[in-house]
């Protein structure tokens, strides 16, 4: 039986950078509210001409570089993203393939907000195991600055842009392989955070009316208890599902929402402090991109060693939430 294994990382964050005193410019807030309720100091924020796609295609590179797999044995490219290039099509995982010149591969678009790349994992895990695919890129893309609505302090200080993918392969070795990804979803919870307009489900005079409807709304601190209350619940099953103990976590890599409910699910979950890695002070909330840049950020700080094991957690609009055990094994 053929194992899928995560081979490479990378990442990619636009170089122009929103801080909390910029953003008091624009609504009633201050760095001092952004910084402790949050823990967001800046994010990044891509420019105008600057596509979902092309952020994706700076971190595929990146991953596809250090994985040792040829661009050309890549047979799948699956993109998490909720601000894709287009709305309906084409896919923004097409327009990736087509930047990158890989053009007879299967490439297609999913939407599961901030738990986009948990299940971008467990899909290129699942076409890995069957057989159908070998090398899959994943990527977690999302220009959250085109539907960030910046007269609103409740959400417009959360949101930055960026990217992050990794080369998941097969291998027949165990030890390297993915351990388990779990996710899943309940659609009751779908007002909490939603883009209500611009889709099937609201009727084009609302369009015209209620344009601001195209931007995220969330309930923020209803979304907090529910994220915290679910997150520890789902880490703490796939540890015991698969007999793990939190001291066997190298690192234990969230989504980055806020430091609150990092710093909320880690002491439930009894981490130490350098267990858990926390990036969102530099990019806020990247939505499906998070994972992958904070994982990026370890990688690159040499503290991701072969061998090593991740825990991966995210919450989402949908609502959605999943989490991952997966072993770090480079090819190189
Ligand atoms: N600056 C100053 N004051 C503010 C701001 C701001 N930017 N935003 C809200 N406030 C005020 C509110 O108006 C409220 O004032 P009031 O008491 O006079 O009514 C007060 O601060 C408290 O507001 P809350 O919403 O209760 O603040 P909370 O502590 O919950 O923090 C936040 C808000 C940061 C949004 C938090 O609830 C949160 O992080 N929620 C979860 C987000 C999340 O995880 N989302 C899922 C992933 S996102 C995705 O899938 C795309």
């Amino acid at each position: 039986m053929a194992y899928a294994a995560l081979r490479s990382i990378g990442a990619y964050a636009p170089k122009n950078i929103l801080t909390n005193d910029d953003l008091t410019k624009m609504v009633d807030t201050s760095d001092e509210w952004i910084t402790k309720r949050t823990g967001i100091k800046e994010r990044h924020i891509a420019d105008k001409d600057e596509f979902t796609s092309d952020m994706g295609v700076s971190a595929a590179k990146l991953a596809i570089e250090r994985s040792g797999i040829a661009k050309e044995d890549i047979d799948m490219v699956v993109c998490a993203t909720i601000s894709p290039d287009y709305f309906n099509m084409p896919s923004t995982a097409t327009m990736i393939a087509k930047k990158l010149e890989l053009n007879s591969v299967t490439a297609f678009d999913i939407s599961a907000a901030c738990t986009g790349f948990v299940y971008i994992l467990s899909i290129a895990k699942a076409f890995i195991e069957s057989g159908m695919k070998k090398n899959v890129l994943i990527v977690g893309a999302e220009k959250l600055s085109a539907i960030t609505d910046y007269t609103d302090r409740g959400t417009c200080i959360l949101f930055g842009d960026g990217a992050g993918a990794a080369v998941i392969s097969a291998t027949e070795n165990k030890e390297e392989a993915i351990i388990d990804v779990h996710t899943a979803a309940d659609g009751t919870y779908a007002d909490l955070l939603m883009t209500p307009n611009g889709g099937t489900g609201s009727p084009h005079d609302a369009l015209e009316s209620e344009a601001a409807g195209v931007y995220m709304q969330m309930k923020g601190n209803e979304t907090f208890k529910v994220a915290v209350r679910t997150l520890t619940k789902d880490v703490k099953d796939i540890l015991e599902a698969n007999n793990i103990k939190t001291e066997q976590i190298d690192h234990f890599v969230p989504h980055q929402a806020n430091f609150r409910i990092i710093k909320a699910v880690g002491d439930a979950l009894k981490m130490k402090e350098d267990q858990v890695v926390v990036t969102v002070a530099k990019y806020g909330n990247t939505s499906g991109a998070s994972i992958p840049m904070a994982i990026n950020d370890i990688y690159e700080e040499g503290k991701l060693k072969k061998g090593q094991l991740l825990l991966l957690d995210a919450f989402g609009g949908g609502l959605t939430w999943g989490s991952a055990l997966v072993p770090f094994s480079p090819l190189k």
